[in-house]
Formats: C-alpha cells, sequence, structure tokens
C-alpha cells in the first residue's frame, strides 16, 4: 500500500498564518499538522508517500524533506492549481499505479491513528474504504447515508440539507478502482473535482464502498479555534520528559514537556504543556493546553490555552488564553492603552 498526502489549497480560513506558511505546516504539540499525519502513515506500515503540494512546495520540502527522518520515501507531487481532492488523485496517477493506496488530507488531525482503519480494509477488501464520524451539523463536510453492514449508499459534498448526521473525514482508502472513477468528473458547484463525486460514481457503478465510524479524536483543523481545539487533544496524549533546564525556583505539574536547550527561570509550568528547543521562560505562569514553539522567549507573563510559534515573545502580559501567536511575533504590555501592529487578516480581542 502507498499513501498519498494532500498539502496543496490555500488556506484562507487560517489567515494570517496562511499569508506566509502552508496550512498544513502550522504546529499543533509543537509538530506541523502535516508530521502528525505521516507519523500516523508509518505506524500502518506504509513506507512509499506521494504529497501533493501547490505553492507552498517549497515550505512543504524543507520541512519534510524526502521524509527519512520519519521512516518514508516521499515523492513530491505537483497540483498547478487547487482544483480538488480528485484532481489530486488525477495528477498523481503514475505515481500510485494499480497499488492500493491510503488518502489522507494533510489539515486532518486524527489523534488516535489509523490502525483499526487499515486492518478492516485489509479484512473487508472493499473497493474503497471511508471513514465517518458523528457530528452535530455536518453541512460543512462530505456526508454519506450508509446502511446496517457499513455500505455507502449516497454521499454529499457540503450538503444545504445533509441525509445523515455522518462526516466524512479526511483519510479514505483506495484500490485501483478510484482511478476510472475520477477519470471523468465534471467540477462541482464550487468549480472542485469532489471526491465524494468520485465516490458516488463508484457506488452507482455498483462497487462497494464501505463506512466506518472512527471513534478517536478527529478534527479538521481548518479554522484559529479548531488548531487550539486539536492542541489540546494532542498535548493530552503526550509523554512527559524534561530534557531543558528548570531551575530550583520553578515548579512543574501535570504532563510538562520541556525540551533541549530550553531554559525555564523562576516559573511555574502546569501541563499539558510542551516549552520547545531553546526557548527561555522567565517569571511565568505557562499552561495548561498551551505549546510553546523552538526558540520563544515568555517573561513574566501568564499564558493559557495558547499555541505560541517560533521565535514569538510575550512579554509582561498578565492573562493570555486562546491565542495563537504567529513566527517571530511579539506581545508586550505597554500600562493601560491598547497599541497594535497587526497583519492582513489577524484577529486581536483585547481586555474592554
Ligand atoms: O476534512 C474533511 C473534509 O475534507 C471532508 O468531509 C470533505 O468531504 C472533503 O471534500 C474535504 O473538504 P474540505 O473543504 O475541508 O477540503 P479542503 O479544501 O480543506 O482540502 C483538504 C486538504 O487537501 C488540504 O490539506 C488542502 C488539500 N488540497 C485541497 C484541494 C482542494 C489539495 O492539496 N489540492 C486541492 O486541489
Amino acid at each position: 500500500m502507498k499513501a498519498l498526502v494532500l498539502s496543496g489549497g490555500l488556506g484562507t480560513r487560517l489567515r494570517p498564518f496562511t499569508h506566509s506558511m502552508a496550512k498544513q505546516l502550522v504546529p499543533v504539540a509543537n509538530k506541523p499538522v502535516l508530521q502528525h499525519c505521516l507519523e500516523n502513515i508509518r505506524q500502518i506500515g506504509v513506507e512509499e508517500v506521494g504529497v501533493v503540494v501547490g505553492d507552498r512546495a517549497a515550505d512543504i520540502r524543507a520541512a519534510i524533506g524526502d521524509g527519512s527522518d520519519l521512516g518514508l520515501r516521499v515523492t513530491y507531487i505537483h497540483q498547478e492549481q487547487p482544483l480538488g481532492l480528485a484532481h489530486c488523485v488525477q495528477v498523481a496517477q503514475d505515481f500510485l499505479g494499480d497499488d492500493d493506496f491510503v488518502m489522507y488530507l494533510g489539515d486532518n488531525v486524527l489523534a488516535d491513528g489509523i490502525t483499526a482503519a487499515a486492518a478492516t480494509f485489509e479484512q473487508r477488501r472493499p473497493d474503497a474504504q471511508l471513514l465517518v464520524v458523528k457530528v452535530p451539523d455536518p453541512r460543512q463536510y462530505g456526508v454519506a447515508v450508509i446502511d446496517r453492514d457499513h455500505v455507502v449508499r449516497a454521499l454529499a459534498e457540503k450538503p444545504a440539507v445533509p441525509r445523515s448526521d455522518l462526516a466524512i473525514v479526511g483519510v479514505y482508502f483506495f484500490t485501483a478502482a478510484i482511478h476510472d472513477a475520477v477519470r471523468d468528473l465534471r467540477p462541482s458547484a464550487r468549480g472542485e473535482l469532489e471526491i465524494t463525486d468520485a465516490l458516488q460514481v463508484m457506488v452507482d457503478g455498483g462497487k462497494l464502498v464501505t463506512a466506518e465510524e472512527y471513534t478517536g479524536y478527529w478534527k479538521d483543523t481548518g479554522s484559529a479555534d479548531e488548531l487550539l481545539e486539536c492542541n489540546r487533544a494532542l498535548l493530552e496524549r503526550i509523554t512527559p520528559a524534561v530534557h531543558g533546564d528548570v531551575d530550583a525556583e520553578s515548579t512543574t505539574f501535570g504532563t510538562v514537556v520541556v525540551e533541549a536547550g530550553a531554559v525555564v527561570t523562576r516559573s511555574r509550568l502546569v501541563g499539558p504543556l510542551v516549552v520547545g528547543a531553546g526557548s527561555v521562560i522567565t517569571g511565568s505562569y505557562l499552561g495548561p493546553s498551551t505549546s510553546v514553539g523552538n526558540g520563544c522567549v515568555v517573561t513574566d507573563s501568564h499564558v493559557e490555552d495558547s499555541i505560541l510559534l517560533e521565535g514569538s515573545d510575550v512579554n509582561g502580559v498578565r492573562e493570555l488564553r486562546g491565542s495563537i501567536i504567529g513566527r517571530w511575533a511579539r506581545v508586550s504590555a505597554t500600562g493601560e492603552q491598547h497599541s497594535l501592529v497587526i497583519g492582513d487578516h489577524a484577529s486581536a480581542e483585547v481586555a474592554a
């Protein structure tokens, strides 16, 4: 089996971060979302991975390289324009050949892995297998209607009136039968070649398409709130490890990771929390549910339920919660007034 990881697209809902980085490289629990995807793929024993890239190809290559650090062999497949998930299968056809493959959307987080799903696919051998999750409002997802045997009867992409409450997760197991189904698709109302439509072609053509309910934690990291939620979920699964330097005046509580080269002085660290390599934390309260990236500086501040990206600097800020601070951004206290220099499409909520 091979893997096809989709890492093109635009990521407009994750602005301002996606003005300067690929959405799949935004970190949760201090690792790019894409790396979490690739680790799950490696865990099911797949080594041969095609990564579909678009405008941000150079950044993705710089982050993942040839995949050998993760035990993978990565081939990059260029998609000229983000014309849809089924278009990705079309452009990857030479790479995929006639092999089975798992298609993994590079912005989806499945915190509990995909081993059970892979095993079911191997046992049952359908022509395609989806994963679905019951959600209260499935209108922003693909939606599947299934019968008691897990056989998919109908699918729709982001329907205004969903026919079930089963959202389609961004991990699909395919046999080579998918190639016939993507060949003659027409663009949907939103102008994309939809994988959901290709699956409907398979169902209509008598192919066996099944759906398994994913019982672990799943999130599509499309928005800032979703990223913070993912961060919380992934931090709950980390293993404590203190490699950095934590002084005697500091205390730690709960699951805390302090990476090598980080220096923590006169601070309280409350897990689940990750402090990235080379960060300097002084006189501060950090955590819970906080990821501090590499090379950050946090001084005399209180930070909870937040993600600080690489190189950011927080100084003298009493209550920072539910925040995502971009790379090399600086937040500092100035007394009574607010002085903000924030980039395009950023959002800031200040105390009234
Ligand atoms: O997250 C699950 C949902 O993902 C499913 O429920 C939907 O059925 C499926 O269509 C998809 O919907 P999204 O609107 O969330 O897909 P999005 O445009 O965000 O693209 C998903 C990933 O694929 C993302 O990492 C970007 C990448 N991509 C997307 C397109 C359209 C590409 O690499 N190329 C593309 O042409």
